[in-house]
């Protein structure tokens, strides 16, 4: 028989030297990740060092392009196990925080004061005295009442805040509309009529506030450059303004986080998404990009003009969250039941990996690719019905509500069985920092892959004990 020479061709969603498909199983930076099921257990959440470093490095780049000083404040929200911010601050960024929770995990990461950003829509008298007395570097104030609550703080403690006020100017984006966040039908922040205001109040006690810049998060999963150029240039015409009546010099613009990740790269079930949802999930938007487009918005109309010097005195901020963690980790998930619908012929696959693992499935119709780990090299042809173990009817892989938001069937090999080990693909972000142990399941091991191979326990599996923590009887 005649033998063939060519190099087979590796799956499109692999990803060289992280994410590979060789003999017969998937990879996790050279980690071979049945044997890493095998001994944390499945569930299981599998992270590449490199791979956040890497991220982290294709931010720095971007930062490298443009003209002015940039800083990135990773958002915690997105994944804050301790061995993720550890490997972000080696990679040498700094942290956005939500609630004095994560704010806690950031110190106790070793995140320095003046490296942290505070956000959040609802901050108690606690969380405030925390970020002032810690010293931080801006905390986000998100209402008009808010600016007194925070000075009232500063004057209690004796000690000056440093803060930036949050905008809400409607601007719109082709994400989700639960992800948009720059509309006036969103909680947050601070409206355009609003605004300036706001910023004449924030000033009245700078022995109490240090009002040293502005904020804006357009929302996640942006996949075009326009809505952050425009957001930009927003702030930069407040900044403007706020100068030219008070002399007041704001030093940063916060465009916020956003970033998109491309969930589709391998665009085997792309056309079964709505056109919408497939741009959206399936953008590839450079950091550089975005960047470039967003000083140039400023920049022309600084050139030249008398407030051109304010220009050279902006840093501006990123809050990226996903684009930093999501494509570094994936889930393991088994296969424990299967069942053959005589009505309607589907295959039905039960795993181990619900939505309280993976919330934006539920809440958002989210796509996770999802692909064979015991047959990574194997033709992903046959169509499943796939769900989760949860004692609800929501629990599942597709749209139930016939939304068309998801594929109806995944793909995998031909003839899976109970065992059969699954890794659902770019499930970094916004999964192991939602999760939840509904129905009595402990919650999944995380284990963390470094260079070289070697998989570090970052998260133990919980026990049935741990189901018992809190409780009272
Ligand atoms: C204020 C703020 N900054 C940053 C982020 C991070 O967004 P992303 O993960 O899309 O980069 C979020 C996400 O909701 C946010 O609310």
């Amino acid at each position: 028989m005649p033998t063939s020479n060519a190099t087979p061709v590796a799956p499109a969603w692999t990803i060289p030297g992280y994410l590979e498909a060789h003999d017969g199983r998937l990879f996790v930076e050279g980690a071979d990740s049945l044997a890493l099921a095998r001994e944390y257990g499945s569930p299981l959440f599998v992270f590449s060092e490199p791979r956040i470093r890497s991220n982290v490095e294709r931010l720095k780049r971007a930062a490298r392009e443009v003209e002015r000083p940039v800083r990135f404040f990773y958002a915690s929200k997105a994944n804050s196990n301790m061995a993720v911010l550890a490997a972000v601050r080696e990679a040498g960024i700094d942290i956005e925080v939500n609630s004095g929770g994560e704010l806690f995990k950031a110190l106790r990461a070793g995140f320095r004061p003046d490296q942290i950003v505070f956000n959040g829509t609802s901050k108690t008298e606690q969380e405030i005295d925390e970020a002032i007395s810690a010293g931080i570097f801006s905390i986000n104030i998100d209402s008009v009442y808010e600016i007194e609550l925070i000075e009232s703080r500063a004057r209690t403690l004796g000690k000056r805040a440093r803060v930036a006020l949050r905008l809400v100017p409607e601007i719109g984006t082709r994400s989700h509309l639960g992800l948009q966040t720059a509309l006036q039908t969103s909680k947050f922040g601070i409206t355009s009529t609003e605004v300036l205001g706001a910023f004449r109040r924030a000033l009245l006690h700078p022995e109490l506030l240090h009002v040293c810049g502005i904020h804006i998060h357009v929302g996640s999963q942006t996949p075009d450059v326009e809505p952050f150029a425009e957001a930009f240039a927003t702030m930069w015409g407040h900044l403007k303004t706020i100068y030219d009546e008070s002399g007041h010099v704001l030093e940063h613009i916060n465009l916020g986080g956003g970033i998109p990740v491309n969930y589709l790269r391998d665009r085997t079930q792309a056309d079964q998404l709505p056109a919408h949802e497939r741009e959206m999930l399936g953008a590839e938007l450079e950091p550089s990009d975005v960047l470039t487009a967003a000083l140039r918005a400023a920049r022309e109309s600084a050139r030249g003009a008398d407030v051109e010097h304010l220009f050279d005195q902006v840093t501006v901020l990123l809050e990226p969250g996903r684009s930093v963690i999501a494509d570094a980790g994936v889930l393991l998930t088994t296969v424990r039941n299967i069942k053959q619908r005589p009505e309607t012929g589907d295959v039905w696959l039960l795993t181990d990996a619900g939505f309280n693992l993976a919330l934006s499935m539920s809440t958002y119709k989210w796509y996770y690719q999802l692909v064979s780990a015991s047959r990574a090299e194997a033709a992903h042809d046959s169509d499943y019905k796939l769900a989760g173990p949860l004692c609800d009817s929501g629990d599942v892989y597709f749209d139930i509500e016939r939304g068309g938001r998801l594929p109806d069937y995944r793909r995998l090999p031909a003839g899976v069985r109970p065992g059969e080990v699954l890794a659902l693909l770019n499930t970094g972000a916004y999964t192991i920092a939602q999760m939840f142990p509904y129905n009595g399941r402990p919650l999944p091991a995380v284990v963390m892959v470094r260079e070289g191979g070697r998989a570090d326990l970052v998260r133990r599996r919980d026990t049935y004990e741990d189901l018992l923590t809190g409780d009272i009887w």
